[in-house]
């Protein structure tokens, strides 16, 4: 049996990782929110795939990068930091998509085809709560279900 689902939002300042957990939360746009997030656990019997996951905020307000790369060890306890982006499963996240007119995918979808770690890639809106639960759901299968290569040679360096 897996053990629990650590989830970590990593991002550059405002592009809403805080909000889009206060909105999984709380199922409504939250307008006034910390730098941070408490860490939230997820009872196992709510989750799709039944495992206990944790929901991890990231701020670079508050923290720093030795704080940043702890909680990134604790997604992957054996990962080397060098190469921790071919070891952790990622998903990439396109959020506020309630600010374009048109899909964002566009611009993702490149990202994506470019690093081969990228499981796979969503676009959201924490105003909307379009696609929050989903993005949830996919980073727990993500780690679950892995279908791309966790290791890739040729990146390494
Ligand atoms: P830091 O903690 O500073 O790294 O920022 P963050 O990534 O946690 O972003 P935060 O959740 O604080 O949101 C930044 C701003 O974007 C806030 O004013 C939010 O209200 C706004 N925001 C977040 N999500 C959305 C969204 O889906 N749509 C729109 N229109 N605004 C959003
Ligand atoms: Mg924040």
């Amino acid at each position: 049996m897996r053990k629990d689902v650590r989830i970590l939002l990593v991002g550059e300042p405002k592009v809403g990782k805080t909000s889009l957990i206060m909105s999984l939360v709380s199922e409504e746009f939250p307008n006034v929110v910390p730098y941070r997030a408490e860490e939230i656990t997820i009872p196992a019997d709510v989750t799709p795939e039944r495992v206990p996951t944790h929901i991890v905020d990231y701020s670079e307000a508050e923290q720093t990068d030795e704080q940043l790369f702890q909680e990134i060890n604790k997604v992957s306890p054996c990962a080397l930091m060098l190469i921790f982006t071919a070891l952790v499963p990622l998903i990439l996240v396109g959020n506020k998509s309630d600010l374009v007119e048109h899909s964002s995918m566009e611009t993702i979808l490149p990202i994506m085809n470019q690093y081969s770690e990228i499981e796979t890639c969503v676009e959201c809106s924490a105003k909307n709560l379009k696609n929050i639960s989903e993005l949830f759901y996919y980073a727990q299968k993500a780690v679950l279900h892995p279908t791309g290569p966790l290791y890739c040679p040729e990146k390494k360096m």
